[in-house]
């Protein structure tokens, strides 16, 4: 088969067919095994003599994936499983947990089929597995790499002790439209932080090696393009072109691909009118013939027997050998591969060799996972949140917070972190004392019960200074009798902190698109109640989705975003309130003035009439023919990159160690840099903090036009008060290429215009050129 051989000739020629390559985008393409384990010769010739003995219904079966204890999707198929896999007609199942649960379904494969091929158990991990952390869209505010790997780490580890070789993790997906609630599951806006993170969940989940016993693999989801769903509409179509795609959606794809990803998730859209589980171009010539992907493809949930409803088949057969045929490897929860492909192979419609090729990279992830040796799993204890757990939990969502405004009030100066001279506290909001709600969403096999709200923490803390009302339920109509409540609260404490936002066990995730960004329920009519009782206001945001703030924006001294913290959401949040953590989070995603702007994020192309500069204003008298809005300003209510800390910090002028190169040196760098930017940062405040040094650039003069900042480069650097760092960020082909009109990497001559600071703001400003 075309592919085969071609990645066969790549694993003995890789040097061969580097130093051939010839023109100027060469250097930019993969032409590496980006897994060095699932290239291997001694695995690889394991796989082959392993397929040599199968026959084809046990080929088949290796493609087959079913639900057998919970279930995630509609319409879950209820057969008998351990018939099934006796045959040899499942090659995984998902949602089937614990070592007890998997190793009987692990002893009829092993024991009962004729060539002992283990099953491969999946499940959803999304941000913990019994220990829950903060969203995944919280966890890149902490624009902290060590952060995410640490999360996936304890997730394999965990995971693994419950005979789950395999998460349905990480999603890489861009996410420009907080109307779709998969945000929450997302890196945000960034192709740039996006696949910072996706290399992280990558290394941390599967460690550099398959093979260690508590190592998982990832399944890179949803591939492709699956959070650009038009109007932020889940499932919805998607249609960009190819170098929106490539440079913006594919990036975090590429990166956990280069990272090693074992496998990935196609997903449940189409691309430009194709079905992203049953389309060529991006499973096959993207994904295969360009990166080098040597893993398989799992198909998400039904997305094979779906294709019918994209009607690009009139049958089961058609559409189930399109997607096998464009490359997806297994279907899950779909029975579709199971019925009606072996036949298509004997009837000659099919080519034995497709199969194989899908039987092929599922074998290869299952030898590299150690499965055959090891296939089953030891008893453990039962899960406790211990407080070496806790520990870790609670670090992480220290910094995954972001301070979004903090402003001065009489009498406090700035109103956090909470000082002494605050005696009374009154806590008020539906998501303050929430353990469900504040677990978030998809939190896997998490406990509510583990989980620590506010309302303990501050109890513990604060003792009788404490006072708390709940003010409303999260969903309906206002309660006009516990909103008079809360007021009366309010008003017997000197601050008062409003833990609100939306529920995130049901309006966040999968199949949960809001047009409305607003509060849910009676929020806002609560929030504005207790701000006119004229006590300074604390707004704790618990909402893993950015939401419509305006009101609360012009009203509210205080505002910290806390998103969906997870087990010990209350001591991370009280370590922020009272200053004994320093908050460091910046946005991974723009917030909207008005959701009329979404999709909004920074990084847009320019227009012919771009609007004035002055982003907070709205446009004079004849300014009228520009890209505007009449009724609202153009920028994001709080930007991409936006964060505040205790304390301040200053930048100097950026310098660059070198302000040129040309294209060629450019090109045959790779991935080395040709320059760095160099910037010093100083705490001139009183407190220690950490400051997100964040580089933008702008190609002024590429032949497809850029957008107007990206980011190209991050540093956490600590800094204590009155200290100075120089901070040193790479410059090279990494930063500086794009995709051109023939869709390929490279750079041109230009001039790039290049901030530092600590946001997408960042004013600080130098210049780099590309020359001929
Ligand atoms: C559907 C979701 O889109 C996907 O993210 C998940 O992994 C599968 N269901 C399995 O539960």
């Amino acid at each position: 088969m075309k592919i085969a051989s071609h990645r066969s000739l790549l694993r003995v020629f890789p040097l061969l067919l580097l130093a051939g390559l010839a023109g100027h985008t060469a250097s930019a393409q993969t032409w590496h095994a980006p897994n060095a384990q699932l290239a291997s010769r001694e695995l690889n010739a394991r796989v082959e003599a392993l397929l040599k003995k199968m026959t084809l219904d046990e080929k088949v079966g290796q493609l087959a994936q079913f639900s057998a204890g919970f279930s995630t999707g509609p319409g879950a198929s209820n057969l008998k499983y351990d018939d099934l896999v006796a045959k040899g007609q499942v090659g995984s199942f998902l949602n089937v947990v614990g070592a007890a649960a998997t190793n009987h379904y692990q002893h009829i494969a092993v024991e009962k089929t004729r060539l002992h091929i283990p099953l491969i158990f999946g499940l959803d991990v999304i941000h913990g597995h019994r220990t829950v952390f903060p969203a995944p869209l919280a966890l890149a505010a902490s624009w902290d790499p060590a952060v995410v790997e640490t999360v996936a780490r304890t997730s394999a580890v965990e995971a693994r002790a419950d005979g789950i070789a395999w998460v349905f993790s990480p999603m890489v997906d861009i996410a420009r439209d907080p109307r779709w609630g998969r945000i929450v599951e997302s890196a945000g806006e960034d192709p740039y932080l996006g696949s910072a993170m996706a290399r992280a969940w990558v290394k941390g989940y599967q460690q550099d090696d398959l093979a260690k016993p508590d190592s998982v693999a990832v399944s890179v989801k949803h591939f492709a393009a699956y959070g650009a769903a038009i109007a932020g509409r889940e499932y919805n179509a998607v249609d960009m072109s190819q170098t929106t795609l490539r440079q913006v959606y594919l990036e975090p794809y590429r990166a956990a691909v280069e990272a090693g990803a074992a496998t990935l998730m196609s997903s449940f859209n189409s691309i430009n009118g194709v079905p992203a589980s049953a389309n060529p171009f991006t499973l096959t010539q993207i994904l295969r013939k360009e990166w080098g992907f040597d893993g398989f493809v799992v198909s998400d949930w039904g997305a094979v027997a779906e294709l019918r409803n994209h009607a690009i088949g009139a049958d089961d057969a058609t559409v189930a050998r399109k997607a096998l045929e464009a490359g997806v490897d297994m279907d899950m929860e779909g029975n579709l591969y199971g019925t009606v492909i072996a036949a298509q192979v004997r009837a000659g419609t099919i080519p034995e060799s497709v199969v194989d090729e899908a039987a092929r990279r599922i074998l290869r992830v299952k030898f590299a996972l150690g499965l055959f040796e090891n296939p089953y799993t030891a008893a453990g204890p039962a899960y406790e949140a211990t407080p070496e757990r806790r520990a870790v939990a609670r670090k992480v969502a220290d910094e995954t917070f972001v301070l979004l405004k903090n402003d001065p009030v009489e009498g406090l100066g700035t109103l956090l972190p909470i000082t002494a001279k605050v005696k009374k506290v009154a806590l008020i909001g539906p998501l303050a004392d929430d353990q469900r709600q504040l677990l978030g969403a998809w939190a896997g096999q998490g406990n509510p019960k583990d989980v620590i709200t506010l309302r303990q923490t501050l109890a513990e803390r604060l003792g009788d200074r404490l006072l708390f009302a709940k003010g409303c339920d999260l969903l309906g109509g206002e309660n006009a009798q516990s909103i008079a409540e809360a007021v009366e609260t309010a008003k017997k404490a000197d601050v008062a902190i409003l833990a609100l936002g939306e529920p995130g066990n049901s309006m966040e995730g999968e199949a949960s698109s809001r047009v409305h960004l607003g509060f849910t329920g009676a929020q806002e009519k609560l929030l504005e109640a207790v701000a006119a009782t004229g006590k300074p206001v604390i707004l704790v945001l618990l909402a893993a989705r950015p939401l419509e703030l305006k009101w609360a924006a012009e009203h509210v001294p205080a505002i910290l975003e806390a998103w969906s913290p997870g087990i010990e959401a209350g001591p991370a949040v009280a370590d922020v309130l009272f200053g004994d953590v320093n908050p460091s989070g910046k946005l991974p995603a723009s917030f909207p003035r008005a959701v009329g702007q979404e999709p909004l994020y920074y990084a847009q192309l320019p227009t012919g009439r771009p609007a004035h500069e002055d982003r907070n204003r709205m446009p004079l008298q004849g300014e009228n023919m520009v890209s505007r809005y009449v009724d609202e300003a153009n920028s994001a209510l709080f930007p991409f990159g936006w964060g505040l800390s205790y304390t301040r910090f200053s930048y100097g002028q950026p310098a660059l160690s070198r302000n040129d190169v040309s294209v060629r040196e450019l090109l045959d760098s790779g991935s080395t840099p040709v320059s760095t930017v160099g910037v010093d940062v100083r705490n001139t405040g009183s407190v220690a903090g950490t400051e997100v040094v964040q580089l933008y650039i702008r190609n002024t003069a590429a032949s497809v036009e850029q957008p107007v900042r990206e980011l190209k480069g991050f540093a956490r650097v600590t800094l204590a008060p009155g200290e100075q760092k120089h901070v040193e960020l790479p410059l090279g082909f990494n930063e500086l290429n794009f995709y051109n009109v023939e869709n390929r990497r490279t750079v041109e001559p230009t001039t790039c215009t290049i901030w530092v600071g600590g946001s997408s703001l960042a004013a600080e400003e130098t210049s780099f050129r590309v020359v001929e």
